[in-house]
């Protein structure tokens, strides 16, 4: 049985006062809550204030992305080691935003990917097809190259800290969601593709997460669906009572 894992990706949002206000609300909020791993994502700067915010809660804490090298000159650059010190968890990696703003390719997400995993993180990589890669029936072949690509070289014992999202790229912060069907395809399809580089016990055990325009009213459907295991929510984890709503329907 794969535990839902619900995390907020707070992006470039959020201010001293307001990310410390939207953890400590969802720290009482989601007091007890055992049932669903939860975590939230602030920018770098605000995760040690999030931290403190969240240390008698449930909820863990996790950074938006890292990079691959442990220390030294790499000016405005975040190690593994600096997140751990910060009390993160989890790291996203490959989020389309840096992908397809800031120009991330499968090599570098596979280095951080590794990176993540060699520091002691856990990386959610996320994967998901542009609008026209859509239109044009290529959502498995841009899925399948960025699921290997990310995980490549990466073996059956270290793949176990690793969870997938699924975020097709004109779903997000669209409000356009994908539908419950659309998501389960894609869904099986990356397990699938996990069970043929890795094992059976391994895909079972693989939680994939989807995300894009995630709100309260859809995620019982989404949830329901055999193959998502969680969301990865942006926009609607921004606001205390839109995410803890999603958390209990899930709970
Ligand atoms: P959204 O973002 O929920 O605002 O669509 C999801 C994400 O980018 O992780």
């Amino acid at each position: 049985m794969r535990k839902p894992f619900i995390a907020g990706n707070w992006k470039m949002n959020t201010n001293s006062a307001t990310a410390v206000a939207l953890a400590a609300g969802l720290a009482k909020e989601l007091q007890g809550i055992e049932t669903v791993d939860v975590a939230v994502c602030p920018p770098f700067v605000y995760l040690q204030s999030a931290a403190a915010a969240l240390s008698a809660s449930n909820i863990a804490l996790g950074a938006q992305n890292v990079y691959f090298e442990g220390d030294g000159a790499f000016t405005g650059e975040i190690s593994c080691a600096m997140l751990k010190d910060c009390c993160c968890t989890y790291v996203i990696l490959g989020h389309s935003e840096r992908r397809h703003v800031i120009g991330e390719t499968d090599a570098l997400i596979n280095k951080k990917v590794k990176a993540a995993i060699d520091g002691g993180l856990l990386p959610i990589l996320c994967v998901g097809e542009l609008l026209e890669e859509r239109d044009a029936g290529k959502t498995m072949d841009v899925v399948e190259a960025q699921v290997r690509g990310g995980l490549e070289g990466i073996c059956n014992e270290r793949i176990a800290a690793v969870t997938i999202a699924y975020e097709p790229v004109w779903a997000i912060g669209t409000g356009r969601t994908a539908t419950k069907e659309q998501a389960q395809e894609v869904h099986q399809a990356i397990r699938a593709l996990i069970e043929k580089l890795y094992s059976k016990d391994i895909a079972a055990a693989m939680r994939i997460q989807y995300g894009g325009s995630a709100k309260p009213s859809n995620t019982a459907e989404l949830m329901a669906q055999p193959d998502v295991d969680g969301l990865l929510v942006g926009g609607a984890s921004l606001k205390v009572e839109d995410f803890t709503q999603m958390i209990k329907t899930v709970a």
